[in-house]
């Protein structure tokens, strides 16, 4: 196996799999995300080859990986949360098998259900939501509102900071309560998570100042936090410190 398209899990370095964290250990070539935990980055052997993604293009990024699996290397391209959710993964491995070099796709924790979770938030509960809709809301024209607003269950927007207001008046227009509960949460699983929850009408305004990365979660499940988030440690810094 010479490239690796490893999941680094949410933030927490400690939320990497045993298999990933194996995988870097040993690589010879190490090509990470800009919002991986710098203490995983740390963990590549000291004379792998360290490549930040941040400058690269997407092209570039698969050229890269081609051209390093080529020479025979073992490479981690590790990769925030899970590499086939909003990761270009999948463009990443179609580029490695057109070039016919050999790969492995070690799944990671993504931040999917994981930052919910921080936040004291179930993604599905008997009851409350038994679907999940999981989107991007990095163009909001390109999601339909009405649509959205009459499906049942939770609502999950990656990368839908910027564009939240857009997205809340939609649901709002198509008729979603506006007292519809709602969260963001913002570098979950990280020792400096915020979390900010408000009824759906004054979520984006709540949410102004909060920082990327950040997830929003929308649907009756964001009230069970109230019960849960305080019996959870604010940050996962203070969950090590409790054990
Ligand atoms: C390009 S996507 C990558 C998603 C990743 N592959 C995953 O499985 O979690 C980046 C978006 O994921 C969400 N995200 C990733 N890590 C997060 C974190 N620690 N806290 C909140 N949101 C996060 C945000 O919506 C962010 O804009």
């Amino acid at each position: 196996m010479t490239v690796s398209l490893v999941g680094a899990g949410p933030g927490d370095p400690g939320l990497i799999t045993v298999r990933g964290l194996e995988l870097v250990r040993r690589c010879d070539a190490l090509v990470y995300d800009r919002l991986v935990a710098e203490e995983l980055v740390a963990e590549a052997p000291e004379g792998a080859m360290r490549v930040c993604r941040e400058t690269l293009s997407q092209a570039e990024i698969s050229e890269l990986l081609v051209r390093l699996g080529r020479r025979g290397l073992d490479v981690v391209r590790l990769k925030g949360g899970d590499p086939f959710v909003f990761g270009r993964g999948g463009e990443e491995a179609l580029a490695l098998a057109a070039a016919g070099v050999p790969f492995q796709v070690v799944p990671g924790v993504s931040s999917l259900a994981a930052v919910p979770a921080a936040a004291g938030i179930p993604v599905t509960h008997r009851g409350l939501s038994s679907q999940v809709t999981v989107v991007s809301g990095h163009d909001p024209d390109a999601l339909a509102p009405a649509e959205l607003a009459r499906t049942p269950g939770t609502l999950v927007v990656f990368m839908g900071l910027g564009t939240l207001g857009a997205l809340v008046d939609g649901l709002l227009r198509h008729g979603k309560p506006p007292a519809t509960p709602a969260a963001v949460v913002s570098r979950g699983t990280t020792a400096s998570q915020t979390v900010v929850r408000a009824p759906l009408a004054e979520i984006a305004a709540a949410a102004e100042s909060l920082e990327q990365p950040a997830l929003v979660v929308i649907g009756e499940v964001v009230a069970l936090a109230e019960r849960l988030a305080g019996a959870l440690p604010q940050t996962v810094d203070a969950v090590r410190a409790a054990v």
